[in-house]
């Protein structure tokens, strides 16, 4: 999705906004831009290529107070013309996240008063909007306080004019933005890792804030125009969290970070000898004795950690679980039972649609909500009462991975903390769940020891366009989320099916061109999963097999075993999820696909 960085300064902003840029390539663009404010003129530069060459072309350009911008195609093509900054009248310059849905009715009215559009972008209506209140004479701040008063839509926006070189204003309404405070100089970001290099000192801004920034202060006014503080913090998020290392790609480095990203997210529950609900905010115990049922929102890769999580839910803690797309019950007229409580699982915690679902299901009178998410003052953790949050870090590459073990040992900590609390959970079995989730961290490391492995194997993958993921049970929501990785990275053509539903269809696809994957635990459905794999066999098809031991499923003719150390029982989703992330890594880099960022792909989706 789309990123701003916007620097005040006493020095040339123009490397700190470059800077800042590129640590948000991450999070997916088409086009850069950025504009400064040079001898009383915009100084604007736009490219649609990487950030590297829009370094390239401002090579000369200078000034102490500028917004720049990475677009990610909404309204109008991935374009030069489309690329953001957009100026109104030479005078006004903004960038802007998130969508402007009256922008039409905007536009019009603006071309009869005489403004040209050099876009077809709903932003170019907030700089003209801007500059129609600023030409009568007023402060930059007010002239965008008016204009955001006339605006439907989600906005997150960076303003600066050519005759202010002291003032730069920024706002958010429905998209993320947040100031970080340097000494002599300010700063403003959509993600706290763009400004990581100039400060760790951040302000999360609230919705409907506007703000006016100067190099020695700011004054954040609220929704209402009152002027108001919000707290400084210091970003927890070391410099090094967002560098590559030693590793090839983000998606590479993430993956391998998920056994210290597990260990920090059980950190608290691990070095204690019971669960308490006390993890998941201080009203949980209250709440969870009032619930009967679970419903849980979310989208793409966190949707799959939901399904996963029905399976515990219900089978461990007995609980009722719905899991639904997030993007599919915003528009539902569902029945609301106001005893469940609404899960949201989300990465980013920015998600448009997890946070529509979650307004949605609050308007038909749900009041209990907990989001389970990675990023510290998000948009969904404010929102709900009850929070846990995944110590994953930073996750940069597109495809989300350490993301998805993290939210899976959350959501096992939220069955435990139901089971135990419905009695359902006795003290042994508490002790032995405890103890396997110590473990944990070591088995995930243990898996990865097959990578060597698994590159070898994803060369058979190169010349391959289709490939059908089998799991049951439990691990079917396994396969659907390696068939997400595969084809997010790859581009090769994937789909999971329970694997008890083959003959029901898919079926006929498998030939001998048509790899099935298969996720093999040695759990109660393993006879009947041997059954469905020899059903694939008997027509040709290539079988990769992600087995546990004991499987007793033997390499042969079409049939490729890969060996799990361990089988780790409740928590075996986890470890199964690592080998089908590393095959989908390693086609794409036998495929030569941009793995960090995908085509067409953003790394939050922040607009509907
Ligand atoms: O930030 P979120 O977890 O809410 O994001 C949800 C999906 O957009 C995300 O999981 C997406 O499916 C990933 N690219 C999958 O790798």
């Amino acid at each position: 999705m789309c990123g701003i960085v916007g620097a005040i300064a006493q020095r040339n902003v123009v490397p700190i906004l470059l800077e800042g840029l590129q640590r948000l390539e991450y999070r997916g663009y088409d086009s850069a831009g950025l504009v400064v404010v040079h001898d009383e003129e915009l100084d604007r530069v736009r490219s649609t290529g990487r950030v590297a060459d829009l370094t390239k072309k401002t090579a000369s350009t200078q000034g102490l107070i500028g917004i720049a911008h990475t677009r990610w195609a909404t309204h109008g093509v991935p374009s030069e013309r489309n690329a953001h900054p957009h100026v109104s009248k030479n005078q006004i310059a903004v960038v802007h996240n998130g969508i402007i849905e009256n922008y039409e009715i905007l536009r019009t009215r603006l071309t009869s008063e005489g403004y040209e559009f050099a876009s077809d972008t709903d932003t170019e209506v907030i700089g003209h909007l801007i500059h129609s209140y600023y030409k009568n004479g007023g402060t930059l701040l007010a002239a965008t306080q008016a204009a955001l008063a006339e605006l439907v839509g989600a906005y997150a926006i960076g303003v600066i004019a050519n005759d202010n070189r002291d003032q730069l204003v920024c706002a958010r309404r429905g998209s993320p933005l947040l100031l970080g405070v340097g000494d002599g100089e300010h700063f403003i970001a959509s993600d706290v890792s763009a400004l990581l290099a100039q400060t760790r000192k951040v302000v999360y801004l609230e919705e409907g804030d506007v703000v006016e920034l100067g190099r020695h202060g700011y004054k954040i006014f609220d929704v209402n125009g009152r002027h108001v503080e919000r707290i400084v913090q210091l970003s927890e998020l070391s410099n090094d969290s967002v560098e590559l290392g030693l590793y090839q790609h983000y998606m590479q480095k993430e993956i391998h970070e998920q056994p210290q990203a597990l260990a920090d997210t059980l950190e608290s529950v691990c070095n204690s000898q019971s669960l308490v609900p006390g993890i998941f905010g201080a009203q949980a115990a209250n709440t969870f004795a009032d619930i009967d049922s679970i419903l849980i929102l979310a989208c793409g890769t966190s949707h799959h950690a939901g399904l996963v999580a029905r399976y515990w839910l219900e089978e461990i803690a007995g609980i009722r679980c719905n899991v639904e797309i997030a993007s599919e019950y915003r528009y539902r007229d569902s029945v609301a039972n106001p005893k469940s409580l609404v899960v949201v699982i989300s990465q980013s915690g920015e998600t448009a649609d997890t946070q529509a679902a979650l307004n949605h299901a609050k308007s038909l009178g749900h009041t209990h909500t907990l989001a389970i998410c990675n990023v510290p003052e998000s948009a969904l953790i404010r929102l709900c009462k009850l929070r846990m949050l995944t110590r994953a870090g930073p996750e940069i590459g597109v495809a989300s991975t350490k993301a998805f073990t993290t939210q899976l040992a959350a959501l096992f900590l939220l069955t435990l903390v139901l089971a135990k609390q419905r009695g359902r959970l006795s003290l042994q079995d508490e002790q032995r769940h405890l103890h396997d989730l110590r473990h944990l961290p070591s088995a995930v490391q243990k898996v990865l020891e097959l990578e060597p492995h698994i590159a070898k194997l994803a060369e058979k993958f190169a010349s391959k366009h289709n490939a059908l993921f089998l799991g049951r049970g439990l691990h079917f929501p396994i396969a659907a989320e390696g068939a997400l990785k595969l084809k997010e990275v790859s581009y090769i053509h994937a789909e999971a099916y329970p694997a008890g539903e083959l003959k029901h269809g898919p079926l006929a696809l498998v030939d001998k061109d048509m790899p099935v994957i298969s996720v093999a635990p040695n759990d109660a459905l393993l006879e009947k999963l041997k059954s469905n794999l020899q059903e694939v066999r008997a027509r040709g098809g290539e079988l990769y097999v992600f087995a546990d031991a004991n499987t007793h499923i033997k390499e042969a003719e079409g049939i490729h075993i890969m060996h799990m150390p361990e089988h780790a029982g409740y928590l075996s989703p986890i470890l199964h999820t690592i080998p089908l992330q590393l095959l989908a890594y390693y086609v794409a880099l036998q495929k030569g696909t941009d793995v960090d960022k995908p085509r067409n792909l953003a790394k939050s989706v922040t607009v509907e």
